[in-house]
């Protein structure tokens, strides 16, 4: 049966005195919940992911990479490798994160790299991707989603595919405060879930964890992940205040 997830992607933010305060407090707060099986990762920035890594030993607490370069070393200054990431014990990364295609121009042929190099690795990989604003009012948001998901993850083999979490982030969503209603979320899941059944079979699909991200906030946590197909989320803002994160953990509880 597949997992439920709640992951904060630190972003470009917090140094290492705040990484670490935020993650004991984390840690604290959830030590004792019920929340059930629901798996709790945070993706600090890169030079602050050993030390965090350390501080969660023995809690329930899991850490990821933000990103990752599709190459295992070389010439590639100022990147960081799968190698290097499993080397320290970092056994998850976030690939295909809107803010990595839009600024860093990351294409659906890179992604697709990155995955299988990130699972050649033996990482597990969270894989995002989501529509424009323009694609959602032209109507192109399926068609948008469905080439993101085919070009950047479908040349995976079923296998391999065990190993990808999803993650839906509709860019207008996206730090705006505004998020995509839990009917709107749904309807996307669940279309992602049928493209899942049609190529990889009906186990692949009931077993595949979809995230949702965007504006993610307490008050509005407990009705997205209520519905079927949302198996819990990816947060940025909400991810960085120790109660904001920790109240869209509970709304598994
Ligand atoms: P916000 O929760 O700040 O909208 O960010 C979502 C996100 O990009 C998580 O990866």
């Amino acid at each position: 049966m597949r997992k439920n997830i709640v992951a904060g992607n630190w972003k470009m933010n917090n140094d290492l005195d705040a990484s670490i305060e935020l993650v004991h407090e984390l840690i604290l707060a959830t030590d004792d919940i019920e929340i059930g099986n629901t798996r709790i990762i945070v993706a600090p920035t890169f030079v602050n992911l050993q030390k965090v890594r350390e501080i969660v030993e023995g809690s329930r607490v899991e850490v990821a990479a933000q990103n990752m370069h599709q190459e295992n070393s070389g010439a590639f200054t100022g990147e960081i490798s799968a190698e290097m990431l499993q080397n320290i014990g970092i056994n998850d990364v976030i690939i295909g994160h809107s803010e990595r295609r839009a600024y860093f121009n990351e294409t659906d042929e890179l992604l697709a790299q990155k995955v299988s190099r990130a699972l050649e690795n033996n990482m597990n990989v969270i894989f995002c991707f989501g529509e424009q604003l323009e694609d959602r009012k032209s109507e192109n948001h399926f068609k948008v989603v469905e080439s993101q998901l085919k070009n950047g993850l479908f040349h995976l083999s079923e296998k391999k595919l065990g190993f990808v979490i999803l993650a839906y982030e509709p860019v207008w969503a996206i730090g705006t405060g505004e998020t995509a209603s839990p009917e709107q979320a749904q309807e996307m899941h669940a279309f992602i879930r049928n493209l899942l059944k049609d190529k990889y079979g009906n186990e692949v699909a009931k077993n595949t964890s979809i995230l949702y991200g965007g504006s993610v906030k307490s008050s509005n946590a407990k009705e997205i992940f209520s519905k079927p197909d949302v198996d819990g989320g990816l947060i940025g803002g909400a991810a960085l205040k120790v109660n904001d994160f920790v109240a869209i953990i509970k709304a598994f509880s």
